[in-house]
């Protein structure tokens, strides 16, 4: 056995030293995986699989292209809205209809200028592929804003995810506003449950307070970059904090996470900030990290090729370059594991096949598929 381990070690060093440097060895030899590079490509933030086998990727400067990992060819789908790159902003999430199959429909997210700065913004549209490995969205349509604007390009966050009642979810967040995460006369910095074309859902829990408090799920949210389901179908969220007070939450009807009147981590200029066990009344992360791992996609596994990671939470972290598994027992949440990447990790996806795939953010940031050893 020792010997076997020795050797592939040896054996992969080897395939890994003809393409990577001796840091990015040392990070394979430590990782429980088997990781393939498909595609690399320009501040990626968000994919999608289409079921053609086909892969998209968003890529926070406007483009969205279409990937197909078998020849590892890289197109260009066209029609994107513009958008206000700059800061954290750009083009950031993108998913499917769940009739995507009849329909075509996908859905993104992106950070749109206006009065005021920028804010978050969802769109849905056609897609068409074409002969020539690409694409193009027609008759794009938006279906939710953030309710303001602001400057400084920071915290849009706005992931989206559908659920088996058709409904559309997204993760709004605060956009370094802060207080408007308490404010129910806005959606900055909370869950949103809504149609697929953008009406508040039926049901909401603040639907007899207005039109805007009617998309409110839940509240006192910061940047919440990664949202799953697990097996029951319950909702988990993973948020950044701010100088430490990073969370993962279980997303419950009507309740306030609290921020920014309490959180586990400081203001960045140092000033405390009181802690969720003075205010009882705001639901406390079921996990959170000081310092801070940087969470910016989350899934709940769901899969058998990692059959001990079933039901475990998997982050990708960004200041951390770390997945940080956490497993989930009942309502309660546990770091298990942090495995090291050597890159900042933006996005993450689980395939029908059960293989875990991810995507390093930055400049060249690769689409990798994990697979077990
Ligand atoms: C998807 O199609 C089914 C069958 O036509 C329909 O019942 C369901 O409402 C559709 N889902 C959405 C989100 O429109
Ligand atoms: C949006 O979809 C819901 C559910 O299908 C429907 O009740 C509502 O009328 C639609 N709204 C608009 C503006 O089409
Ligand atoms: C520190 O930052 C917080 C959040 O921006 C702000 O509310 C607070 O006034 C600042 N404190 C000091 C001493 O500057």
């Amino acid at each position: 056995m020792m010997h076997l381990e020795l050797f592939s070690t040896y054996a992969l060093a080897l395939v890994t030293g003809a393409l990577a440097g001796p840091s990015e060895q040392l990070v394979a030899r430590q990782q429980p995986f088997k990781s393939t590079a498909i595609t690399d490509h320009s501040e990626p933030w968000a994919f999608a699989f289409l079921p053609e086998n086909r892969i998209l990727v968003n890529e926070r400067r406007g483009n969205m292209r279409l990937v197909d990992p078998t020849t590892k060819a890289k197109g260009t789908i066209t029609g994107v809205p513009t958008v206000a790159y700059g800061g954290q902003g750009g083009l950031h999430d993108v998913s499917l209809h769940p009739n995507y199959t009849e329909n075509s429909i996908v859905y993104v997210s992106y950070a749109e200028s206006g009065s005021g700065g920028a804010g978050c913004t969802a769109a849905r549209a056609k897609l068409t592929l074409n002969a020539n490995g690409g694409g193009a969205l027609s008759g794009l349509e938006v279906i939710w804003r953030h309710s303001q604007k602001a400057s400084g390009g920071l915290q849009f966050a706005c992931r989206m995810l559908f659920g088996s009642d058709g409904a559309l979810w997204i993760s709004s967040g605060e956009i370094n506003q802060m207080t408007p995460a308490q404010s129910m006369t806005g959606n900055l910095g909370k869950m949103i449950k809504l149609y697929d074309n953008g009406t508040a859902f039926a049901g909401n829990p603040f639907a007899s307070q207005g039109a805007i408090q009617s998309q409110i799920w839940s509240l006192g949210h910061r940047n919440p970059l990664g949202i799953d389901w697990d097996a029951q179908g319950r909702l988990w969220e993973v948020e950044m904090g701010p100088m430490g007070g990073d969370e993962l939450n279980l997303i419950e009807k009507g309740a306030n996470y609290g921020w920014p009147l309490v959180c586990e981590g400081k203001h960045y200029n140092g000033t405390n900030i009181p802690k969720h066990s003075t205010r009882p009344d705001f639901k406390a992360p079921k996990a959170n990290w000081v310092p801070v791992i940087s969470p910016a996609g989350l899934i709940i596994y769901k899969g058998d090729l990692f059959s001990s990671w079933k039901g475990n939470a998997i982050i990708t972290g960004l200041s951390s370059q770390q997945l940080v598994r956490v497993t989930i027992t009942g309502d309660t949440a546990k770091e298990a594991q942090r495995i090291p990447m050597g890159k900042r990790m933006r996005g993450i996806r689980e395939d029908k096949e059960g293989a875990i795939w991810v995507i390093e953010d930055g400049a060249n940031g690769r689409l990798l598929k994990l697979t077990p050893n």
